[in-house]
């Protein structure tokens, strides 16, 4: 054949071939969620995440230093308590002792170089499990469950966290996190903002690492975006940043790419994207059954969600990942 272009010529030279490679994985790229418990001992692994443990403190100051030693230095921090301490207001979200608070602490003693981010949100503390506090016909109030997320990132930064993340939805939060946060001196505090967190059925395996008691799946769907709608998540976006957010999320990642694509376009500020529990467990579970190959659908499935526009990927692959980095 009489070819001008032949696109196959560059990926069969290997040199060039990685001279025009457009997109990589790097491991300052990645966020780590850590479960951290206030009711084991050393670790205890999530069932249905397998490789995700869920640690006590002295564990996890351990642990940081194996981290580091792999290149991760990020990372998220999510509670796990014991059922007697979960109510309907979810109280001890602004316990000043409560684990993910402590875990900073000592996370920080040890680990100045590491980047901290605090997850703000009730349901690992409210006994029904939603992010916020129901008033008298069982909707989650949206201003009261502010306030108390404002108080709980003004007790996250003085626990020494870098970073807080609300990941509850309600509106205006990021706007009071931000004025609660600089009232209190901790101007230089940053917001990661879930900005366009989709009602997602991926949450699954999560919700049974924090031992979210409920036996049926509940509905968020009060607060969470609707996953049919697109332009409703980036007005969502529009206003994190409005309201002073430092980075904005999309989450779940991999089914939400087209979201991540356009707020990479349309907003200036970073874009992060959370490859959820459920992400993770499907390609894990394909994997045990012998259907795919476990570390190149991890590596695919990151590289499409950073080639989508994410700057920064939270991820539970981060460690196995990172370490063939
Ligand atoms: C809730 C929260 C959820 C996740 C992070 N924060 C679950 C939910 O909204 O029910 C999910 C993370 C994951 O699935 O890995 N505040």
């Amino acid at each position: 054949m009489k070819l001008f272009r032949r696109p196959r010529r560059l990926r069969e030279l290997r040199i060039a071939k990685s001279m025009v490679t457009e997109y990589s994985l790097q491991k300052q790229d990645f966020i780590l969620p850590i479960f951290v418990s206030d009711h084991c001992e050393s670790k205890e692994p999530v069932e249905s995440m397998p490789e995700v443990y869920r640690w006590s403190i002295d564990a996890v100051v351990e642990q940081v230093s194996h981290w580091k030693e792999i290149g991760l230095y990020a990372f998220a921090l999510f509670p796990c308590i014991m059922p007697e301490k979960k109510c309907s207001s979810g109280k001890e979200a602004l316990n000043p002792d409560s684990i993910s608070f402590r875990a900073a602490k000592k996370i920080k003693e040890q680990h100045q170089d590491t980047l901290l981010i605090a997850d703000l949100a009730l349901d690992p503390f409210t006994d029904h499990g939603h992010d916020g506090i129901l008033d008298s016909s069982g909707r989650v109030d949206n201003d009261l469950t502010v306030e108390m997320l404002c108080k709980s990132a003004n007790l996250a930064a003085q626990a020494g966290f870098d970073v807080v993340a609300p990941s509850d939805m309600m509106d205006g939060r990021i706007g009071e996190i931000r004025s609660s946060l600089d009232n209190a001196g901790f101007e230089q505090v940053a917001i990661l903002a879930y900005s366009a967190k989709f009602c997602s059925a991926y949450y699954g395996p999560f919700r049974d690492a924090i031992s979210s008691t409920q036996k049926e799946p509940i509905d968020k769907s009060g607060y969470q975006l609707n996953p049919a709608n697109s332009r409703e998540a980036l007005l969502e976006l529009k206003l994190d940043e409005q309201e002073g957010a430092d980075l904005l999320m999309i989450k779940p990642a991999e089914p939400y790419l087209d979201i991540i694509k356009s707020a990479k376009e349309n907003f200036s500020l970073p874009i992060a994207a959370y490859q959820v529990s459920g992400e993770y467990s499907r390609i894990w579970a394909a994997s045990k059954l012998g259907w795919l190959d476990l570390d190149r659908c991890a590596e695919e499935s990151l590289l499409s969600i950073k080639r989508a526009g994410a700057d920064v990927i939270l991820t539970y692959f981060a460690e196995r990942i990172a370490a063939k980095l």
